[in-house]
Parts: structure tokens; sequence; C-alpha cells
């Protein structure tokens, strides 16, 4: 033995490292057919990881209090060694962790990944996707904008909508009777250690979940099925090196884009940072035109869409409660688009178009035609997963092939 493996024998003895790697990289057999879509995975893992360590740096010089936060985050953009690369990975980041996260989701839609045995897979995606929502909207307050208060007045007022306790519920969750310095102080504490803390948690569970049944891949076929003599499956590819090494295709590409929005468009065309935040939070002077950053607007304009208040709220939340639900309102008997008839695939279109419509619609000021479009994206979206109980009675599906196809 030489020395090197002494030392790894000394450490398993004790720890079961060299098991861990063989069962998660490299004998982990992965489908041999992944495609583009299965590069988000490992981007998501990757904004995450940039996120908590530009998150982490930025905390070192930022101030949480209402008299403080805005000067502390101008003095990191212009004094602080390199704190605008810091700033801006982190709030680019945030861009990027959605768009990331939305195509790692429309993956699962159209393979069917959320079928079973993955509805575990799909559950635990969506509480992260919950918590990713509610770290960023936390995350928006911090640099005390003026839109970072008046986001954050609109959203925590929506609590108003409960009954009975509404208003006793907002109150509590600003700590105050108007957002103020303690609002900003738990927003800080949540954004920084308890959300990310639980983010974490999450994601390890998401991938313990998808290790314990395999991964799907473009044709839903399982690989599991068909095993050689040995017990490997017969379509499978050790994940490492094979899959390690395509990921960095995925990961040179990503960063590609994402120096260039860095480099070149921070702001976004202030659409990942809103110009009226680029003036001190103020209660007396509300932004001409509210909107949140662009990866809520879908949900905002379902919000919207409705005339009264309480209506919106509960359109709203069940906008993203029913996504939880897919595994079981989808009863086609297969699981990927490939192999699925062309209603289904003029359904999931459809669906992203109204997806992005109601994207567009939210960032827009109401007006009568643009109401109108959004209670027509809004029904389309709520009809896509009707349709989904239903269209295996109707469209038609083509023979699944009973190994992965290239
Ligand atoms: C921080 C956010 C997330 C991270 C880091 C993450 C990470 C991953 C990774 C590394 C994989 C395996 C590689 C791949 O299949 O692409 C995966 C698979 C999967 N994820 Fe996520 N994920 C996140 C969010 C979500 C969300 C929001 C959903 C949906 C609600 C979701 C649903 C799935 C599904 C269904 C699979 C299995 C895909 C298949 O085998 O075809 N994930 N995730």
């Amino acid at each position: 033995m030489t020395r090197g493996q002494q030392f790894m024998q000394w450490i398993d003895d004790r720890f079961p490292a060299t098991k861990v790697w063989n069962e998660h990289l490299a004998e982990y057999y992965a489908p041999k057919n992944f495609n583009f879509w299965y590069f988000f995975g490992s981007l998501a893992l990757l904004v995450l990881v940039n996120q908590l360590l530009t998150g982490i740096w930025l905390t070192m010089h930022y101030n949480p209090s209402a008299e403080l936060a805005y000067a502390s985050v101008e003095y990191i953009m212009r004094d602080v060694p390199y704190g605008w690369l810091l700033r801006y990975m982190h709030s680019t980041g945030a861009s990027a962790f959605f768009l990331v996260v939305y195509m790692h989701m429309f993956r699962g839609m159209m393979y069917g990944s959320y079928r079973k045995p993955r509805e575990l897979v799909w559950l635990f995606g969506m509480v992260i996707f919950v918590l990713l929502m509610a770290e960023a909207f936390m995350g928006y307050l911090l640099p005390w904008g003026n839109m970072s208060y008046w986001g954050a007045q609109v959203i925590i007022n929506l609590f108003n909508a409960v009954p009975v306790v509404g208003e006793d519920l907002v109150t509590w969750i600003r700590g105050d009777y108007l957002i103020s310095g303690a609002t900003l102080n738990r927003f800080f504490a949540l954004h920084v250690v308890a959300l990310p803390i639980a983010l974490l948690l999450m994601v390890f569970l998401h991938i313990v979940a998808l290790h314990a049944v395999g991964s799907n891949n473009p044709d839903g076929i399982e690989i599991k099925k068909n095993k050689d003599e040995n017990g490997i499956p017969l379509d499978g590819i050790p994940f490492h090196p094979y899959y390690t090494v395509k990921d960095i295709v995925g990961v040179a590409g990503f960063l590609f884009l994402f120096c260039l929005a860095i480099f070149y468009f921070p702001e976004g065309g202030g659409y990942f940072l809103e110009p009226p935040n680029f003036t001190p939070a103020n209660n007396l002077k509300t932004p001409e035109h509210i909107a949140p950053v662009w990866y809520f607007t879908p949900f905002y304009s379902i919000l919207r869409a409705v005339p009264n208040m309480e209506g919106g709220v509960v359109l709203m939340g069940l906008s993203i409660v029913i996504l939880f639900f897919m595994p079981w309102l989808d009863r086609s008997p297969v699981k990927s688009i490939r192999y699925k008839g062309p209603l289904f695939k003029l359904a999931l279109a459809l669906f992203v178009v109204c997806f992005v419509v109601l994207g567009y619609l939210g960032m827009k000021p109401p007006s009568p035609l643009f109401t109108l479009l959004a209670q027509i994206s809004t029904g389309y979206y709520f009809f896509f997963f009707i349709f989904l109980t239903f269209y295996h009675k109707i469209d038609k599906t083509k023979p699944v092939p009973e190994r992965v196809t290239h």
C-alpha cells in the first residue's frame, strides 16, 4: 500500500468516505442519454454555492440597521475592494438562480421526472422553490432602497387577507406598526441564517431522494429494469467521470453568460436591480410603479388578475400549491414528452407561453387590456392542471422503447 492508500484506509476505518464517493459518484449509474436539460441541476448547485459564498463576504461589510443599511451597500460598491463584484455576483446570482431553477422544473415537466418513483424528489424540489422565493423576497429588503421598502410593504400587506387574524399577523411579521429597522433585522436574520440552512437541508434531501431511486432521463425509461449480470444498468454510465466532466461544459456555458451579465449588464436593464432601489427607503414617497423582480411577476400577475385582494391572494397561493400535486395529477401511461401525443405538447407549450405572458404583464402597470390578458392566462394556467388529469384518455401516445435511444 502506498502512503496515500494507507491514509484513505485509516479514514475509511472511521468514516465511510470511499463508500459515499462510490455510491454517489464513481458507482452511481446515471442514464447515458442525458441532454442539455440535465445541466440545470448541477448549475443550481453552482449558483447556490455562489450565493452562499458571496453572501458571507457581503455580510462582513453590510450593516443591517435602518440608519446604515443603504449607506453600507454604497460603501460595499465604492470602497470595499472588489465589493462591487461581490454584490453584482450576488444580485445577478439571484436572477440566475431563478432562471436555472425554472429551466430545471420545466425539464421535470417535459420528461415526467415527477412521476413515480420520484414524487418525493419533486416535493422536496417544490419546498426548495418556496424557500427560494422567501429567501429572495427577504434579501430584497436588505439594501433598504425605496423599492425594497415598498415591495415589502405590498407583499407583507397581503397577509391582511387572512380572515380574523390578518391585521395582527401583519404587525407580527413586521415586528412594528410599519416596516422599520425591526423588520429589517429579522429579515436579515432569516435571509443569512435560517433560510440558507433550510435550503441546504432540503437540497441534501432532494439529492438523497433522487439517488435512492435513480435519475429519470429524456426517454422516461427506468434504466434499473435492464441490468447486466453484475447488477449494473445496461443503459447507465458512472456519474463520475462521465457526467462530472460533461457538466463542466454546462458550467463553462453558464459562466460565460453569467460573467457577461455581471460585467456588462449588472442591473439587467432594471430587471435585476430596479431603478427605484437607487434611492434610499422613504415611507413618504411611493415609487411611481411598484413591481416585484421578474422572477416573481408571473405569480404577481395572478394576484392582480382578481379584482378583490382576498381572491387574488388565494389564487396566487393556489398557483404555487397546485404544482406540489403534479405527480398525482398527471395520469399518462408514459413519462416523457417524446412518447406523448400532440395534445400534451401543445398544452405544455401554451403553459410556457402563458407563464411568460403573466411574467411580462406583472412588470407593467395594469390597464384594462392587460388585466383581461392576465385573466385569460391565469385561466389557462389552472386549466393546464385540470388537463393533466384527463388528457391520457384523448391523447395518443407512442410506444416507449425497451432501451434508451440516442
Ligand atoms: C436549489 C435548487 C435546486 C438544486 C440545487 C437542485 C439540484 C438537483 C440535482 C443536482 C439534480 C440531479 C441532476 C439533474 O437531474 O439535473 C436534480 C434533479 C431533480 N430535481 Fe432538482 N434542484 C433544485 C430545485 C428543484 C426544484 C425547484 C424542483 C421542482 C419542483 C426540482 C425537481 C427535480 C427533479 C424532478 C429531479 C429529477 C430529474 C430527473 O431525474 O429527470 N429541483 N436536482
